[in-house]
Formats: structure tokens, sequence, C-alpha cells
């Protein structure tokens, strides 16, 4: 894997009605492609698992199934995920609010980090908030994930000292 480059091609997809985008890799030993196409729920549970593996992703309830399900029917066409063959290498959740962009739970498989499916998942949402008018988008960090802060410092997000998060229950106290 170590030796993959990636070319990054727009291709239409009929079968999505959308633009999907695929990720050529050429390696010494044959070529791989790489599909990136909006997060449908029949994929949860892989990405689930894909989720789980990474430190840097901090799953609850709000991950289950239903949820995802009502968070992707509310924000159709934002989310993504990456395919290799049949192995999902990559998702991303993002929506909006009507005046600002969310941005979750970005993660890469391991063997396929380093080589732009990050920046181009991010590439993709932005582009998709875009379409839908909304101007700016925010993204939660643990402040120890060291990797993801220099990743999106490097792709151009700016990390806010002038806030903090304060959250709370909507349950009655
Ligand atoms: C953060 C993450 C999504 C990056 O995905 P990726 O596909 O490896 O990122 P890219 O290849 O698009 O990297 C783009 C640039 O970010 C920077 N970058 C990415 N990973 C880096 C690392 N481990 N160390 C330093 N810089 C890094 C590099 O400058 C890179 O460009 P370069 O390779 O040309 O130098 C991936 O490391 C990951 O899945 N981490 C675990 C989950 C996680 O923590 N997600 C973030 C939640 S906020």
């Amino acid at each position: 894997m170590s030796n993959i480059q990636f070319s990054i091609l727009n291709v239409q997809c009929p079968s999505l009605a959308l633009t999907a985008f695929e990720v050529a890799a050429d390696t010494k030993e044959a070529s791989m492609s790489i599909v990136v196409r909006p997060f449908a729920i029949e994929d949860h549970t892989r990405v689930l698992a894909l989720w789980a593996q990474c430190p840097g992703i901090g799953l609850n309830d709000a991950d289950s199934r239903e949820n995802i399900a009502a968070y992707l029917h509310r924000n159709p066409g934002m989310s993504f995920v990456a395919e290799a063959d049949d192995t999902l290498v990559a998702a991303v959740l993002c929506g909006h609010d009507g005046r600002r962009g969310y941005l979750n739970h970005l993660a890469v498989l391991p063997p396929f980090r380093r080589r732009g499916l990050g920046r181009a998942l991010v590439q993709h949402c932005l582009e998709a908030l875009r379409g839908a008018g909304v101007g700016k988008c925010h993204l939660f960090v643990f402040p120890e994930n060291e990797t993801a802060l220099r990743f999106w410092q490097k792709i151009g997000w700016i990390q806010r000292t002038d806030l903090c998060i304060v959250s709370r229950l909507t349950e009655t106290p």
C-alpha cells in the first residue's frame, strides 16, 4: 500500500443520480480505484466499525443507526464514504442548520492515510455546503488529537481560540 499514488478524477455516476468521485490508485502490483460516494444508511455498520477503531472519533447514542438515518435524511447528499473494491476505507458526516455547516467523524482507514483521501472527502462536503448556500463550517476536535489538528490546519481550517463548547442534555433536569 505504501507506494500507491492517487489522482482524483471526476466521474458521473448515473446509478446515484449524483456526481461520484473516483480516486485512481496505481500500485506496482495492480491498479486500484477508490470511489467516493454519498453515505447511505446501508453503510452504517461498516462506517461504525471504521469509526470505532479511531481514537479521535468520539462515539455515543447519537451514532445509532436510527439517529444517523435521521441525520442523512435531514442532510441529503452531504455525507460521504469511500470504498476500495468492497472495503469501506473512509467516511465523513456533514450537515447544516440553515446557517452554518458542521462536519463530524471524518476517518480514513490507516493504510489509506496520507494519500489525499481525507482532504478529498472534506472538499466534497464543503462543495455540498456551498451548494446549499452555507458560507461557513465548524467541527469539533479533541485537543489531544494532534494528527487531526495538523491535518485541519494543513487544509486551511483555523483553530478558534475565541470560543469554547458549552453543552447540556435536552431532558428536564
Ligand atoms: C485526520 C485524518 C482523517 C486525515 O486523513 P488523510 O487521508 O490521512 O489526510 P490527507 O492525506 O488528505 O492529508 C492532507 C494533509 O494533512 C496533513 N496530515 C495528514 N495526516 C497527518 C499526520 N499524521 N501528521 C502530519 N500531517 C498530517 C499533511 O500535511 C497532509 O498532506 P501531505 O500528505 O501532502 O503532507 C486521518 O488521519 C484519520 O482518519 N485519523 C483518525 C480519525 C480522526 O482523528 N479524525 C479527525 C476527527 S476531528
